[in-house]
C-alpha cells in the first residue's frame, strides 16, 4: 500500500507517525508547503492553487490514498480535487464536531481550527448537521499554526486559552488543524481532567482501510 500524506507543514508529520504505526509495511510519503505556511491566513483561492502544486509529486498514479492531513486544504480544496482527480482516492482531515457532540456532557465543546477552516462552508455544514444543539466556543488559534511550526509555541498564550475555555464550561476540546497534534498533551495537561481532548489521526487509518477494503468491517 501506497499513501501519500499532505500538509501545509509538520501538522502531516504527525499524521503519517501514527499511520505508520497503523500501517507498519505501507509506504508512506509526505509532502509539505513551508512556502506557503500558514494556510489559515490565505484565500480560498490560494490554498487551493497552493494544495493542487504542492499535491502534484502524488498524482502520478501510484498512490492508493492521498490524505488531505490538513483541515484547512480539505475544507476549501478537497471537492474541487475529487472533481479534477476522479480516478485519484482522497481523505480529508475535518474538525470532529459530531465524535464531540456524542462527547460533550456539558453541552459546550471548544473547536480550535485555523481561521480558513472556521469560515469554509464545509465547517458551517459540518456545526449545523452534527452541533446546532451544541454551545460551540472558536477561540483565536489563528497564530499557533505558525509558532508550533516555527518552535516557537507560546505556552502561556496556550494556557491562557485553554484556561478559558474550561472556565466557559468546554468539556471536550477538539483539535481542528493537525500543527495542534503536536501540542494534544500540553493542552490535555492544561485542561487538567476538565476536558477531553480529540483529534482524528485513529480515524484516518481506519477510513484507509474502509476505502481499500470495502468489504471489511470497520469498527
Ligand atoms: N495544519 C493545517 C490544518 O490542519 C493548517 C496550518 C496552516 O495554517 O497552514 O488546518
Amino acid at each position: 500500500m501506497k499513501l501519500g500524506v499532505f500538509d501545509s507543514g509538520i501538522g502531516g508529520e504527525a499524521v503519517a507517525i501514527a499511520l505508520r504505526e497503523t500501517f507498519p509495511d505501507a509506504q508512506i510519503d509526505t509532502v509539505n508547503d513551508r512556502e506557503h505556511i500558514p494556510y489559515g491566513d490565505k484565500t480560498p483561492s490560494q490554498v487551493r492553487e497552493f494544495t493542487e502544486i504542492a499535491i502534484r509529486p502524488f498524482l502520478d498514479d501510484s498512490y492508493d490514498v492521498i490524505i488531505l492531513a490538513c483541515n484547512t486544504a480539505t475544507a476549501i480544496a478537497i471537492d474541487y480535487l475529487r472533481r479534477t482527480y476522479p480516478n485519484q482516492k482522497f481523505i480529508g482531515i475535518e474538525p470532529m464536531i459530531k465524535t464531540a457532540a456524542t462527547l460533550t456532557k456539558t453541552g459546550t465543546i471548544a473547536v480550535c481550527a485555523t481561521p480558513r477552516t472556521l469560515a469554509s462552508n464545509r465547517y458551517k455544514k459540518l456545526v449545523s448537521t452534527y452541533g446546532a444543539h451544541l454551545d460551540i466556543i472558536e477561540p483565536d488559534c489563528s497564530n499557533w499554526a505558525y509558532l508550533i511550526e516555527n518552535n516557537q509555541l507560546n505556552r502561556l498564550e496556550i494556557e491562557a486559552t485553554i484556561s478559558q475555555l474550561c472556565t466557559r464550561g468546554a468539556d471536550v476540546i477538539v483539535l481542528g488543524c493537525t500543527h495542534y497534534h503536536w501540542i494534544k498533551s500540553l493542552i490535555s495537561e492544561l485542561a487538567d481532567g476538565r476536558a477531553v481532548v480529540i483529534e482524528p489521526s485513529e480515524a484516518i487509518g481506519r477510513r484507509v482501510v474502509q476505502l481499500l477494503e470495502p468489504s471489511s468491517k470497520v469498527v
